[in-house]
């Protein structure tokens, strides 16, 4: 094995290398190109079981699973999508969608999806060009996630189905590709069903990318990376997985050279010689790389390294694979909880599910690290991944930005369903120093109390460990400690204090290690401090929420005394779409979050910040605008870690109080207008203090980004909204409903963590497609097309292209067809997406001749004067395409109406002061500007440049 240091150059060159292989497009040197293909997709509802709602697809005498290349309806690539929606992934439309009672509990009451079959499948499109050059790479396709039941089919090839709505996928499309032209790929996407018991989305919401490589090349997740840290310096073991998608027999031996590049870009190589794999199989490498005075990944610092995988032949490079690490040691102690690096660190965690305020599970990449930093500003340095394998980019941010994460794939079982999506999870994520542990259930009220569970618990653990033996497996356990699942597995789980008698458990179990996987499941609505069970809101002061539940502070007074408990998960970090406990219809959002559903902060924050996090903290609740309860007794709290804490109303002491540990203070003060100061004290010094102060009216909007400097073309801002008084303080009262105009940029949802806002979370175009029936034909007895419509006899109609006879076609036919338009109010835009049924041909709608679009010659856009409200007639006049061959398929079909309704303007409410609108940038790199305007107050604009 040789170690050898590069020198300077050489670095710099390496370095532009991989900053090429990281960009879109890399270049064809690296042997390697992965493109992310999100932008230009068509997109259009098909239908779970009505045929023709589902554009004829699947009825096919010879269906797509009889004959390869048989895709039909819009599964073959011949279909015209012009008239569907151009869109850009990440795409949910279960979020696009209306509210209604009759609508899942689970999924936010979003009409979409179970019950709702019109909006339960949806079909996406695209078209790729792929050069002539790419013959002999291997191409394929990969899918970061669909929810759900996906399946492909390119250039009409069927490619595969995937059930899963988390897992990811990839499809091998090189035989079918349209070298040197036009390829189409196509999407059904089924939403049907539901996978969990919280809002999932619908459709391509995560990543895809188009990837080639050689035949001969580093396997989809073929490097497994991990660290052995001795005194100075630290082993890096690299097991590589080369694959030969060829028959090629003779590929003699390669080179495998792993260059890992630290922190600083300083690198150091190594070089195997590996026999290649024989044809369609594999053949494994292992390296090891000493570092010196290794940077480790920790929390605070967050160091990665690189690993930049070469596989060469006769000097020249074949493949080029990278694989991001840290360099970290961890460990459960069943006595002292959890060790990172070899120092005890209490796990400070939160739940989560995907979804986000506005965008549903579409989240840009951005927004990944959005939520992360905000969950870090909490103080909390580990995230459970509930219940599912994450987006590949949420990973990301939490190896770059420094939080712990359990990645979690729920169903159990021993089967290829549920070994397959362990393996998976742990073969795709294992190289992620963030991810410490893998979770292989949750809450199996079946199995998890039993032997069946035991037993299952012992196939997954194992399996997994089998996979990644670096890692603990864990179960989120609710039920049935000291028995069943919670027995055997490796890292006890427990899902609640009221569940059962964790400390009893542990007795029993001593040389098991714990954590708490949930904990809280408190209530609290942002920025509310009175429960209203008719307007469904629940008092943000932190409370036990139900018998069995425990407050926010009785579980971290529990687990933070507890050495031998690794750390506790509150169940949730964010409010997420579904699961409205305590309530129903009309709450859409779930109440547990310490922050809501945009990320703004419900009080519990500073609870936990002041506990969990380093700083000084003090936080006054509630605010001081109780207009209408003067004399009244309001409930007072703080949270703080200062020693003490001294309550001022209007200048008057209300008293000085001691903080005890994982605490909070509590004061009845009678209100009267003015200015509350909660002064805080530590060793006897006053510290720091916090105010709350009775507002005057809402006087104008403010717009705050998250960032003024978006980082990229097409980079995302987070802008907080919300109206200040006349003296500039922020009302946390305000419910003004605000509307926005974005210019060089668009918006892409809207929020405000209000858990009963049934408003929309997006402002979209509506696109209706309306079929042309009762398709008719005359024969004519001249090729001449008429610039008029002539009158044609009422008897002389026949069904078109019923019984022709293509031997005797006559010089041109008249079609006739209609189209329902019930609602033709003034803003719709009317369309005509014409497909050939003749070469030449003239058009008429209501007996008006219309001409064709510029810059498609058949496409047809349909003014006011010609269209009616009601029924409208269309006549094609057209010389008829002639079979070459008998067997020779002609176009039958005249096309389809598309009938657009221009979105409204974005707007939203304010809720308790805040809204939240979330904008990106168009690819121009031009400024973008958000205006915001309301009633009565004055309006606001803000400018985010683009760098
Ligand atoms: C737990 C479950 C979570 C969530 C939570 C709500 O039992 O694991 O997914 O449903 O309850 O309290």
């Amino acid at each position: 094995m040789c170690f050898m240091k590069l020198s300077t150059a050489r670095i710099s060159l390496l370095c532009l290398l991989l900053l090429l292989t990281a960009s879109v497009t890399a270049q064809n040197e690296t042997g390697r190109e992965v493109t992310l293909i999100d932008n230009g997709w068509r997109f259009a509802f098909g239908h779970p079981h009505d045929t023709g709602k589902d554009f004829n697809h699947g009825t096919a005498y010879f269906s797509y699973l009889a004959k390869t290349g048989n895709g039909d309806g819009p599964a073959a690539a011949s279909f015209d999508d012009r008239a569907w929606r151009l869109l850009n992934l990440p795409h949910d439309w279960g979020v696009e969608q209306p509210f209604s009672e009759r609508a899942s509990f689970s999924h936010g009451f979003k009409t979409s999806g179970k019950g709702f079959p019109d909006k339960s499948v949806g079909w996406y499109r695209r078209k790729i060009s792929i050069p002539e050059t790419d013959l002999g790479r291997i191409i394929s396709l990969k899918f970061d996630g669909v929810f759900r039941d996906s399946k492909v089919w390119f250039n009409g090839h069927y490619l595969g189905n995937e059930q899963s709505g988390y897992d990811g996928f990839e499809y091998d499309i090189t035989a079918f590709v349209n070298y040197g032209g036009e390829n189409t790929i196509a999407v059904r996407v089924d939403a049907s069903m539901e996978e969990g018991w919280f809002y999932e989305g619908a459709g391509i919401y995560r990543h895809v990318h188009l990837q080639k490589v050689n035949p001969l090349h580093v396997a989809t997740n073929g490097t497994y990376v991990t660290t052995d840290i001795k005194q100075e310096y630290a082993n890096v073991k690299a097991r590589v997985t080369i694959e030969n998608w060829s028959n090629d027999n003779n590929l003699g031996n390669v080179e495998i050279v792993s260059t890992v590049i630290d922190p600083q870009g300083r690198e150091i190589s190594t070089k195997q010689v590996v026999s290649a794999p024989k044809p369609f199989d594999i053949s494994l490498s292992d390296s090891e790389i000493r570092i010196n005075n290794p940077l480790l990944w920790d929390i605070e610092n967050p160091n990665l390294y690189r690993l930049v995988t070469q596989i060469k032949k006769d000097g020249k490079i074949i493949d080029t694979y990278e694989t991001t690490f840290g360099i970290r040691s961890i460990r459960f102690d069943p006595e002292e909880g959890f060790f990172l690096n070899g120092k005890h660190l209490k796990l400070k965690g939160t739940n989560n599910h995907q979804d986000h305020a506005g965008i549903g599970t579409a989240l840009p990449d951005e927004l990944q690290y959005f939520r992360i930093k905000k969950l870090k500003e909490m103080g909390s340095n580990a995230y459970r991944c509930s219940h599912h394998p994450p987006t590949p980019e949420l990973l990301d941010a939490c190896d770059r930005l420094g939080m712990l994460v359990i990645d979690e794939t729920r169903l159990m079982g021993t089967t290829n369903l549920h070994l397959g999506a362990i393996k998976r999870m742990i073969e795709r994520d294992r190289n992620h120093p963030s991810v410490f542990c893998w979770s292989v259930g949750n809450e199996e009220w079946a199995i998890e109390g039993n032997i069946m569970g035991e037993r299952i618990t012992n196939t997954m653990q194992g399996y997994a460990k089998s996979i990644d033996p670096t890692r603990p497996v864990t179960v989120g356990i609710s039920s049935g400690f000291r028995n069943g699942i919670s027995s055997v597995v490796e890292v006890m789980g427990y899902n609640y204090l009221g569940n059962g008698d964790i400390d009893a458990h542990r007795n029993q179990f001593k040389q098991q290690p714990g954590m708490g996987t949930e904990e809280g499941s408190t209530f609290a609505t942002r920025g509310i401090y009175v429960t209203d069970d008719a307007k469904h809101y629940q008092a943000a002061y932190d409370r036990k929420p139900r018998p069995s539940f425990y407050s926010i502070e009785e579980g971290w007074k529990f687990y933070a005394t507890r050495p031998y408990l690794a750390g506790m998960f509150i169940w949730t970090g964010f409010d997420y779409r579904g699961e409205p406990t305590p309530y129903g219809w009309p709450s859409v959002t779930s109440y547990f979050g310490m922050m809501d559903v945009c990320g703004f902060p419900k009080d519990n924050v500073y609870y936990l910040k002041s506990w969990w996090g380093n700083e000084p903290v003090l936080h006054l609740l509630p605010h001081w605008n109780w207009q209408g309860m003067e004399g009244k007794e309001i409930d007072v709290w703080a949270y703080s870690n200062c020693d003490e804490v001294e309550l001022f109303l209007n200048k008057k002491s209300l008293g000085k109080k001691k903080m005890e540990q994982y605490g909070h203070l509590e004061w009845k003060v009678a209100y009267q207008p003015g200015t509350l100061v909660a002064v805080g004290y530590k060793n006897g010094k006053k510290i720091l203090t916090d105010i709350q102060k009775t507002t005057a009216k809402p006087d104008k909007l403010k717009l705050t980004p998250h960032e003024q400097t978006l980082s990229k073309a097409n980079g995302v801002a987070v802008v907080t909204v919300e109206v200040t008084d006349k003296n500039g303080l922020h009302v946390p009262t305000a419910a003004n409903e605000v509307t926005f105009a974005i210019k060089g940029g668009t918006i892409i949802g809207v929020g405000n963590g209000d858990p009963t806002s049934l408003e929309n979370d997006k402002f979209i175009d509506a696109i209706n497609l309306v079929s042309i029936t009762d398709f008719k034909e005359q024969a004519l007895t001249t090729a001449d097309l008429p610039q008029q419509l002539p009158s044609y006899p009422d008897s002389g109609w026949n069904d078109a292209f019923k019984n022709r006879d293509y031997k005797n076609l006559a010089p041109a036919y008249v079609y006739r067809g209609q189209f329902e338009l019930p609602d033709l109010s003034s803003n719709k835009r009317v369309m005509f997406f014409y497909q050939k049924v003749g070469v030449n041909a003239v058009i008429f709608i209501n007996g008006k001749k219309v001409n064709p679009d510029k810059d498609d010659a058949q496409k047809y856009i349909l003014s006011a004067d010609v269209l009616k409200q009601g029924t409208n007639t269309l006549h094609i006049i057209a010389t008829p395409v002639h079979k070459v061959k008998d067997w020779d398929v002609i176009n039958t079909d005249p096309g389809i109406i598309q009938v657009v309704t221009p979105a409204e303007p974005y707007r939203r409410k304010l809720f308790s002061g805040y809204a939240q609108v979330i904008i990106q940038a168009d690819g121009g790199g031009k400024d973008v500007i958000l205006s915001a305007t309301a009633k009565d107050v004055k309006a606001a604009t803000l400018t985010v440049s683009v760098k």
